[in-house]
């Protein structure tokens, strides 16, 4: 099978970074993992790029104009598919137009409900009995692109954040792997 190369956006932690790097040894999986950008020097998720030889940029989005070179560099590698993989900085939309090919997100909550942070604090305030995960295209308006898949779970009475962000997170890795199934195999 020949692999789409894709690229992965982090900001922290990178565990979604970590189970794609692992899934994309599958033979039959459609991506191949080519790079990693993270706009944070000491995001604990570069350590999976280093330990796994993956290219890895840091992008200081406090220059000016940094969008070009981000492009610039992601061109280098025939990136197919952007993966935003709990990466905390808004995407400029002069990128997303200019990259021309597909941007996915993954965010902890059922969209549309909870767009932006602080999700699980408001699942818990609104007494939700359900709540999950989103994996969607990303276009300018915050949180708002098309939905590529949601994975749910029954919230129980004594779910607190740290629960509740451990289940949604498991989540957001097998949605992950999903929807990058789907969008190379149906489009
Ligand atoms: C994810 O839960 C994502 O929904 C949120 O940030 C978290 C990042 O997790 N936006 P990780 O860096 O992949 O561990």
């Amino acid at each position: 099978m020949v692999k789409k190369n894709t690229c992965i956006f982090i900001s922290g932690y990178g565990s979604n970074l970590q189970t794609l790097i692992k899934k994309s040894r599958d033979y039959n999986f459609p991506a191949k993992i080519k790079l990693v950008i993270s706009n944070n020097l000491n995001a604990k998720g570069i350590f999976h790029a280093k330990k796994n030889s993956i290219p890895y940029y840091i992008v200081n989005t406090q220059k000016r104009n940094y969008d070009y070179e981000l492009l610039k560099e992601i061109k280098k590698y025939k990136i197919s598919l952007i993966c935003l993989a709990g990466y905390m900085k808004i995407i400029p939309d002069r990128f997303i137009k200019n990259f021309r090919k597909k941007i996915i997100n993954v965010h902890p909550s059922l969209l549309p409900k909870y767009k932006g942070l602080k999700t699980y604090e408001r699942v818990i305030k609104n007494k939700d009995i359900v709540t999950g995960c989103t994996i969607h295209y990303v276009s300018k308006n915050l949180d708002s692109g098309q939905i590529i898949l949601q994975k749910k779970f029954f919230v129980k009475k004594d779910d607190d954040i740290s629960v509740l962000k451990h289940k949604t997170q498991k989540l957001e890795r097998k949605a992950f792997f999903e929807s990058i199934i789907q969008i190379f195999r149906y489009t």
